[in-house]
């Protein structure tokens, strides 16, 4: 088949398209997948370039998001069978430890990911395990159910399993071009949220407007924190998304309200950011770190997706072949909503 495999760490020059061995099944509970969409997250950057930390076996196919046809499966699986259009929930832990017992494997201290130690989704071909497989939501192609897994469930678990946000409540989410942004603007919107967005791009801020955002700051031209308060009468917002970090943390902990709550699932423009104790105390925060979710979350999601009808914001489909391109787009960030790949010819 033909794949993108990176054989070392670096940039995008590092991405190869390529004929790479066809998966095959070779345990009882292998699944075959027919790709017909991947999408990239970030995470395939931080890969790509090995900032994860994480060591991963050479040549490697990225891509954790993916959604095709079931074509072959091994003696042992029963859950899903040739035919079958599925999406991907990526992660898979090592099955044993207390978090993998407990369904909270993507707490495994050996937890592998599509893209992310198993090869992934910028493929024609992909095997998974049958724990990995979940219907398409009836109302979503392909490429929606390529789109929204990997940044949809891990905004369950941040706004709702997490932050608990409640109908009513003001939502600040930053960076509304990103993936997990967006479904927090989607989400946060549908579950009667008054959802306040933040972009470096005006066209980005008027798309958010049109999906139900209650206001939009542009933080290259606007204090973001001025901005905020004065469209929330000086009280502030009670829940943050971010996945930006850096100079941006400590304006999120500023535009809370007292008993607020902080949610982040990563840290774009860096890890180190400048904290702010004496805000955290004083206004009696809630910090919450969170990442990906478990698999009842994702039930939960997909739930709420069949009711809701919500479809995830698709930016753009790329040739599988022209994958650098697509990064290049993620990395320069000028998308929004998802970028997705073309899997088969
Ligand atoms: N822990 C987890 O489970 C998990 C899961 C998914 C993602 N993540 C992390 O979350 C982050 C976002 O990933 P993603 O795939 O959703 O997004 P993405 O598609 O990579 O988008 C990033 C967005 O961040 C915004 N941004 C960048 N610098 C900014 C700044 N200085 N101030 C405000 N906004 C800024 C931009 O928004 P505008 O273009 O609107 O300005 C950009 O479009 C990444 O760090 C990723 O690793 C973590
Ligand atoms: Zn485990």
């Amino acid at each position: 088949m033909k794949a993108i495999r990176i054989h070392e760490h670096g940039g995008r020059e590092k991405l190869r398209y390529e004929d790479a061995p066809d998966p095959r099944v070779t345990a009882p509970q292998d699944v075959i997948v027919k790709l017909e969409a991947a999408a990239l997250n970030h995470i395939d950057l931080w890969t790509r370039m090995g900032a994860t930390g994480m060591k991963i076996p050479m040549p490697h196919i990225l891509g954790a998001d993916g959604a095709g046809v079931v074509v072959e499966v091994g003696a042992n699986v029963k859950i899903v069978k040739p035919g079958d259009k599925i999406c991907l929930y990526s992660f898979t832990g090592c099955g044993e430890c207390e978090f993998c017992v407990s369904d909270r494997n993507f707490m495994c201290i050996r937890v592998r990911g599509l893209g992310e130690g198993l090869d992934g989704t910028y493929a024609e071909y992909v095997k998974v395990a049958p724990e990995n497989c979940f219907p398409i939501p009836a109302h979503m192609n392909f490429d929606e159910g390529a789109a929204f897994p990997l940044v949809f469930v891990t905004l369950w678990r941040m706004l709702i399993t997490n932050a608990r946000l409640q109908p009513g409540e003001t939502l600040l989410v930053t960076g509304i071009g990103g993936g997990v942004a967006g479904a927090a603007l989607q989400v946060g919107h549908r579950s009667g949220a008054r959802v306040i967005v933040t972009s470096g791009s005006e066209e980005k801020l008027q798309r958010a407007l049109a999906l139900g955002a209650v206001h939009g700051v542009n933080y290259k031209q606007k204090d973001i924190v001025a901005a905020v308060k004065e469209f929330t009468d000086g009280r502030g917002v009670d829940v943050v998304v971010d996945s930006v970090a850096g100079e941006v943390w400590q304006k999120n902990l500023a535009v809370l309200a007292p008993g607020g709550r902080l949610v982040t699932c990563g840290a774009t423009a860096g890890w180190q950011p400048c904290d702010d104790i004496e805000t955290i105390v004083s206004k009696n925060l809630k910090i919450y770190g969170s990442t990906l979710g478990s698999r009842e979350d994702f039930c939960q999601l997909l739930r709420f997706l069949n009711e809701t009808k919500i479809r995830p914001i698709i930016d753009r489909k790329f040739p599988l072949i022209e994958a650098c391109d697509a990064q290049e787009r993620m990395e320069e960030a000028r998308q929004f909503g998802k970028i997705l790949l073309q899997s088969q010819k």
